[in-house]
């Protein structure tokens, strides 16, 4: 296979899936998975027990011993094989398989973030008896630098006796006592020249997420002098366990799983996973909701990306109610790069432009006035500057004006000096670039091309970058993928937002320094955006939250990072608001004292999944225990303990719903909650009882919601909220009306067909390209 070249735009990979309909005989990696670990003591171990599955459909040990990839059997129950189509049809319909998943392929989705969430970095030290240093922060992502300053341990004891993790050492890795396990995945052995056989982060990505959520303090941290400053993460003295399932040619399916198994075996208390799939799936045929199923039942927190298809309505990723949904906003630092022109207007842009023009003139042109004819171009596809289509002695020594963004491959083929680019309304993105760039509005890549036709020698200069107050902070990033979700419309996603714009952490220093991937630079620190860096945004906080409160459950630390996010005014957006940012934006130090919380169990969730239609059958090989479906009305989830409020309406009803909560004190003793209803006139919500009091920690209270309102069509969202407060603690859940199609409750129970059959007959599967 010829290494695929990464079309990298301005935020991440585009990475073309394909999907495989057509009959094969050729033997593809599938996750066959099987749900819970079998207990008792007639348990075969799981590989023998694999082995033998196997045997029986393959037809020979032989066979079986070649087809096998991964045994998972540490935490949950499966296995992944090369398998072919009959084969696959043939597990399908074993007894004791959830699902048969094809080995589809998963996308990678400072520090002023954490000052401008109001989070000190003495307030991120103190917490807990061991000060932060028990908790371990899992990182499913590319792996890491070992060596970065970020990941230093000086001052840092032996891992906390609980862990029972490993590290691979191949090729020159090594661990430490911040860095306290590290594991590779590769089932396919699809390797390239840029990626190393170990823990070692080739691509840079990793090394930034687990930074940003466990990086200790790095003083004078920048980008080429840029955004200069400390770099430190959200739990500093949390431990690290780096799990690499992406390689330069993306994460598969098989090896997401894997790391999963093991990150839950080795003791991890906070799971961290910045990638996703781009098609919609039901939860056993998602890797990361499977994995963080399991997760749970083991009081283990999972932190996801939302995904980086926004604005698109319903393109949130990482769906699952039993993990937390991370989207991705604006901090209050935007970095801008003026465009000088020879008359002497100036433009105001947004690129991280760390390159010194000197305030000379260079002579600018239009890409289309640069069309290379001879390879068959005309102006105006030349004017998209795409690589092989401009001319390189027209643009040789020129700053070139490009209508489309791009990571500048093809201005710098030519030998060009800068790139003018238009941007993306709203966002202030600025990603960095390997000649001086900059981006500027539409209505302004009009005006410069005035000045192109109107002048005889056109001439601009771009300025080195600086760092700006942004006053529009927080806005959710036009990238980041919104809500609904697009299986369960009863559960609000994504659940909340947190910094994911413009975000400086540790990098690799062989990675490239810029979004073109042949940047021979090597930078120590690299700003980048994407839900990706606001997910470990949330992951630190949580680890924060699981320090000061080790027996707290995954739902507990969930509830409280959202019921006590910064409120978001509703009014600075039209149709997604909650769809956007969720509760609102992450707020660690009030997450540590929420007043009261809603907590669930594993049991709650499986009742959640009856009510989408599963039977005791298919329930069972998920939870491996006696547990039941009783008989309810299939279809809503609307009584699931979630922290949030969401009620979808079939186009032409009434609006109607009745949501049923119980809250669990966890602030003073002794004290009364009173409920406040904030929605709009269209809404009557009562709150019962509107008054509850507590008198220990722990104790419970229940309170019922009814909402109604009239007939209601095509209404994009409908959003308000219920606060309780005890004069101390305000704990807030907001509350969303919408409307919906009637197929929007068709809920599937576990299907135990592949999900490439699953996924091509939905809707929102294919290709997607993002910003
Ligand atoms: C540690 O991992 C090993 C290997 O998977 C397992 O056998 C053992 O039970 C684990 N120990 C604990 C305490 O979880
Ligand atoms: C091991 O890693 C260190 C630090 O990156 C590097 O200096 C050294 O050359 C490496 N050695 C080998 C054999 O790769
Ligand atoms: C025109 O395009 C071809 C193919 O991309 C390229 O090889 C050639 O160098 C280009 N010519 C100039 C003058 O840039
Ligand atoms: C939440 O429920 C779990 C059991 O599911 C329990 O262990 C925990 O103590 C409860 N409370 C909190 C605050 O986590
Ligand atoms: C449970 O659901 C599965 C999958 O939808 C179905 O095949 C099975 O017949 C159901 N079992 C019962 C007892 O309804
Ligand atoms: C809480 O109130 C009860 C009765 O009002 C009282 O007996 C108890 O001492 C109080 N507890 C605390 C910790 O204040
Ligand atoms: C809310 O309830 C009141 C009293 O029952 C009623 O008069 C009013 O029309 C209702 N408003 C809406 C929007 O349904």
């Amino acid at each position: 296979m010829a290494k695929p070249r990464q079309l990298i735009t301005l935020l991440y990979f585009l990475i073309a899936f394909v999907m495989h309909c057509h009959s094969s005989q050729e033997r593809k990696v599938h996750v066959v998975y099987m749900g819970e670990k079998p207990t008792g003591d007639n348990v075969m171990e799981p590989t023998p027990y694999y082995m033998q599955c196997l045997e029986r459909v393959l037809g020979s040990t032989e066979a079986a011993k070649e087809s096998l990839i991964y045994s998972y059997g540490r935490s949950f129950n499966g296995f992944a094989a090369k398998l072919s189509d009959q084969e696959v049809a043939r597990f399908s319909g074993m007894e004791g398989v959830v699902s048969v998943l094809p080995n589809t392929m998963f996308q990678l989705h400072t520090t002023r973030s954490w000052d401008f969430l109001g989070f000190t970095d003495h307030q991120s030290h103190h917490v807990g008896d061991s000060k932060g240093g028990d908790v371990i922060i899992g990182i499913i992502d590319t792996g890491i630098w070992p060596e970065s300053a970020s990941f230093n341990d000086e001052g840092f004891g032996p891992p906390p006796a609980k862990w029972n993790g490993t590290c691979q050492t191949n090729n020159n890795f090594t661990c430490n006592n911040k860095i306290i396990g590290a594991r590779y995945y590769n089932g396919q052995k699809a390797y390239f020249e840029d990626d190393i056989e170990s823990p070692r982060d080739s691509l840079g990505h990793g090394s930034h997420t687990a930074s940003i959520a466990g990086g200790r303090e790095v003083e004078g941290a920048s980008y080429y002098g840029l955004a200069k400053g400390v770099a430190r993460g959200g739990a500093p003295d949390a431990r690290i366990a780096v799990y690499k399932v992406c390689w330069s040619i993306g994460c598969y399916a098989a090896d997401v799983l894997a790391a999963f198994d093991d990150a839950i075996a080795d003791g991890v208390d906070i799971i961290s996973i910045s990638i996703g799939q781009s098609f919609v799936v039901h939860y056993w045929e998602d890797p990361a909701a499977i994995g963080s199923f399991h997760a749970m039942k083991r009081g283990i927190f999972t932190s996801a990306s939302a995904g980086n298809f926004g604005p698109d309505r319903a393109a949130v990723q990482n769906y699952a109610p039993w993990l937390l949904t991370v989207g991705a906003s604006t901090i209050d630092r935007k970095f801008v790069s003026y465009l000088v022109l020879g008359n002497g207007q100036i433009f105001t842009g947004y690129s991280i432009n760390s390159f010194e023009h000197k305030g000379t003139l260079f002579p600018l042109i239009w890409g289309g006035d640069a069309a290379n004819y001879s390879a068959n171009f005309i102006p105006q596809t030349s004017s998209y500057c795409y690589p092989g289509t401009l001319d390189s002695y027209k643009v040789m020594g020129k700053i070139v004006l490009c209508e489309d963004p791009s990571d500048g491959y093809g201005v710098i083929m030519g030998n060009g000096v800068g790139i003018i680019m238009p941007s993306q309304p709203k966002d202030n993105i600025a990603a960095p670039f390997s000649l001086p760039t900059t981006l500027i509005s539409r209505e302004d890549i009009s005006r410069v091309m005035e000045y192109i036709r109107s002048s005889k020698y056109p001439e601009a200069t771009i300025l080195v970058s600086e760092a700006v107050k942004d006053d529009s902070a927080p806005y959710a990033a036009s990238f980041s993928s919104r809500g609904p979700s697009p299986i369960a419309p009863d559960i609000l996603k994504p659940d909340l937002t947190a910094p994911g714009v413009n975000i400086l952490a540790a990098w690799s220093p062989t990675a490239p320094a810029s979004v073109y991937r042949d940047d021979t630079r090597s930078t120590e620190y690299y700003v980048n955006s994407g839900t990706s860096m606001s997910c470990p945004h949330a992951s630190g906080a949580a680890a924060y939250v699981k320090a000061t409160h080790p027996t707290w459950s995954p739902a507990a630390i969930k509830s409280a990072i959202m019921t006590t996010a910064y409120v978001i005014d509703p009014n600075k957006y039209e149709n997604e608001r909650e769809f956007a940012y969720g509760s609102g934006l992450l707020n660690p130090a009030k997450a540590v004292d929420p007043g009261l919380v809603f907590n669930a169990s594993a049991w709650d969730y499986m009742d959640f999944l009856c009510k989408q239609g599963y039977n005791t059958t298919t329930l069972r090989l998920i939870s491996g225990d006696r547990s039941a479906c009783r008989r309810t009305k299939p279809g809503r989830g609307w009584d699931l303990n979630y922290p949030s409020f969401s009620l979808p309406i079939e186009d032409g009803n009434k609006i109607n719903g009745i949501f049923r909560r119980t809250v669990t004190n966890v602030g003073s003793p002794n004290s009364t909650y009173y409920a406040t209803v904030d929605v709009p006139e269209s809404l009557n919500v009562t709150v019962k009882p509107s008054v509850l009091p507590f008198s220990a920690v722990g104790e419970k209270k229940r309170f019922v919601v009814e909402v109604s309102g009239a007939e209601v069509s095509q209404v994009p969202i409908i959003s308000g909220s219920i606060t309780w407060n005890d004069g101390v603690h305000a704990v807030r859940t907001p509350l969303v009306v919408y409307t919906v199609l009637p197929s929007a409750f068709n809920f599937s129970s576990p299907t135990t067909k592949s999900a490439a059959t699953a996924a091509s007959v939905h809707p929102k599967n294919g290709i997607f390209w993002g910003y």
